[in-house]
Formats: structure tokens, C-alpha cells, sequence
């Protein structure tokens, strides 16, 4: 296998993360409840608003890279790891969901950091690691609501 083609399938499986976790999200704007309501409401929205850049940001980077994006949501389902929230738990503990999704993403991204050194691909690993430090900054400030 060509060293970007192994670049381009671990971005597949990346985008396919982030398409679940866009759903995910907005599962948790629509579904959540409780005292915390208007603040929870309006956070998920601004993260779903952020992880659909990132999804674009992916896919394009795919293309540039000369491969083709999954783009079918049987090939997300299929190729990610983060599962599809079923049941959205009251107030803040929904909040754990987000938390989740973006660990299972920063570990993810760490991998994409690695393979595009080895592949010295910068354009990948610019991307990637503004994704990182914006995924790191979401986790600090929702573990420490949560603390
Ligand atoms: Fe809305």
C-alpha cells in the first residue's frame, strides 16, 4: 500500500468518527432535559456547528490527499468506532457522552499525527494538530464542569 493511501484510510475512519459524533451531538441538542436545559441546548449546538466544519475539513483533505471520502451513512456506521448515542441521560450527565466522543477523537487524531510524520505529510499534520489542541481545550472545559 502507498504510504498516503494509508493516511487516506485512517482519514476515512476519522471522518466516519466525526459523522457519528455530529449526530451524536445533535442527539444530545435535541434530547436533552432538565434544569441545565438552555446552557446544554446551546453548547451542543456550538459543538455540532464545529464538528460539521471539521467533517469538511477531513473530506477535503482526503480529496487533496487523492482519495475519495465515505460519504454513504452505511460507510460511517460501518467504518466508525464511536457508537450512535441511543438514550441521552438528564442535565449535565449527558455531558459524559460529549466527553466520550471527544477522547475516542483525540485518540484518533493522535494516530492520524503519527502516521502523517511517518508519511511526512504536513499538510495532515497542520490540520491535525490544531484538531487536537481545539479537541483538548472542549475536554478541559467540560471536565471541568463536570468536576
Ligand atoms: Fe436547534
Amino acid at each position: 500500500m502507498k504510504a498516503s493511501n494509508q493516511v487516506v484510510e485512517k482519514l476515512n475512519k476519522v471522518l466516519s468518527d466525526l459523522q457519528v459524533v455530529y449526530q451524536n451531538q445533535r442527539t444530545l441538542h435535541w434530547l436533552v432535559k432538565g434544569g441545565d436545559f438552555y446552557m446544554l441546548h446551546n453548547l451542543y449546538e456550538k459543538y455540532y456547528t464545529e464538528t460539521a466544519e471539521e467533517v469538511d475539513e477531513v473530506a477535503e483533505r482526503i480529496l487533496m490527499l487523492g482519495g475519495v471520502p465515505y460519504h454513504q451513512f452505511s460507510e460511517y456506521i460501518e467504518n466508525a468506532q464511536v457508537k450512535p448515542v441511543v438514550e441521552v441521560p438528564k442535565g449535565k450527565e449527558s455531558l459524559k457522552l460529549a466527553v466520550n466522543d471527544y477522547e475516542a477523537l483525540l485518540a484518533s487524531y493522535r494516530e492520524v499525527l503519527e502516521l502523517a510524520g511517518e508519511n511526512n505529510d504536513e499538510g495532515t499534520n497542520a490540520l491535525f494538530s490544531d484538531l487536537i489542541s481545539s479537541t483538548e481545550k472542549k475536554l478541559w472545559m467540560l471536565k471541568s464542569t463536570l468536576a
